[in-house]
């Protein structure tokens, strides 16, 4: 018989019965994906980032196809936080742990959105989205000046107790001080990565492939890049880390965890196969027994790394 073995992780606060969340943006409010996976068993996921407005996104084409990835300017189209309060929660069964994405044009919405959020009792903590790299205002100013991070994290940790997450944008030269500014201001996490900014070119139009010209790289070409950043990050701050970027199979996910992640979101894999994170979450567990683990926590920062 095989020894049963410990799959939960305490991420921030949060205990995920495994560490396999899926990402905001690519997971829509949860029930949309009921048909193809069980959500009770997920670690959980993070609903598309919202504003306190419902917001129309980009004009199409806002998505196209990349090597090994693909490039988005969807633009945090989203419901507006009364509709996914009064809505979309309680559509999803009662075992689904939700964390609800925040995204503003300023500290004091991304504050109010927070402090609305906190109230609904089905929400387990809430990640600040400081690194949409294709929407003007908000999002990435927050996520790549470090001053004005530090300010929104304060503003949101003075307006809710749940853990608080934030999602931090690899358009950045140093990360790890990013990842420091942020805990130095109560963050209880940090996810990353969010997308790489850029762009394509069709030559026959001779003109971008997207209406915003600029978008978010995301999947396979990306995962080697949030690696190296989850690493960074690790060697930086206490506070955990949720791994995000190009993570397709397990085996992308265990990575993460080797180099320093407690859990990881799923993202543009739910693309390709709408049950990955559930698929995933098999895997790591897998991979954790037959590799001698009593507990799927123990392969966070398992890496050996070579002696100097
Ligand atoms: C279509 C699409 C929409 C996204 N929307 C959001 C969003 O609303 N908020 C956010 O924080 N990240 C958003 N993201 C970024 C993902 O959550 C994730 O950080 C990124 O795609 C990297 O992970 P992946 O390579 O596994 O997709 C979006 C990504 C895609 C592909």
């Amino acid at each position: 018989m095989t020894e049963a073995i410990d799959e939960s992780v305490n991420f921030a606060g949060i205990v995920l019965r495994n560490p396999v969340l899926t990402a905001s943006g690519t997971f829509g409010y949860g029930t949309e994906f009921a048909p193809f996976l069980d959500l009770e068993k997920i670690g959980g996921f993070v609903a598309k980032s919202l504003t306190l407005e419902p917001r129309f996104g980009n004009p199409p084409p806002r998505i196209a196809e990349t090597p090994a990835g693909m490039l988005n300017a969807i633009s945090i189209e989203n419901v507006g936080v009364r509709a996914f309060l009064e809505e979309k929660l309680p559509a999803l069964p009662d075992g689904v742990v939700v964390i609800a994405s925040a995204f503003g044009t300023e500290p004091s919405v991304y504050a109010e959105l927070a402090a609305r959020v906190s109230e609904h009792p089905r929400i387990s903590g809430i990640e600040i989205n400081a690194s949409c790299p294709h929407v003007k205002a908000g999002g990435i100013e927050f996520g790549q000046d470090p001053k004005l991070l530090g300010e929104l994290v304060r503003e949101v940790r003075r307006a809710t107790t749940r853990p608080l997450l934030v999602k931090l944008s690899p358009n950045v030269t140093h990360i790890a001080d990013m990842a420091r500014v942020c805990e130095a201001e109560g963050a209880d996490g940090i996810s990353l990565i969010n997308a790489v900014q850029a762009m394509e070119v069709d030559v026959e139009t001779r003109r971008p492939v997207l209406s915003n010209i600029l978008g978010g790289l995301s999947g396979p070409a990306i995962r080697p890049i949030a690696l190296r950043m989850v690493w960074q990050v690790a060697q930086a701050v206490e506070i955990p880390i949720c791994g995000v970027g190009g993570i397709m199979n397990a085996e992308d996910a265990i990575k993460f965890m080797l180099c320093g992640a407690t859990a990881v979101q799923v993202g543009t894999a739910n693309y390709l196969d709408p049950s990955s994170a559930q698929r995933i979450a098999v895997g790591i567990s897998e991979y954790a027994r037959s590799h001698g683990f009593k507990r799927v926590a123990d392969l966070t920062g398992a890496l050996e790394t070579p002696r100097e």
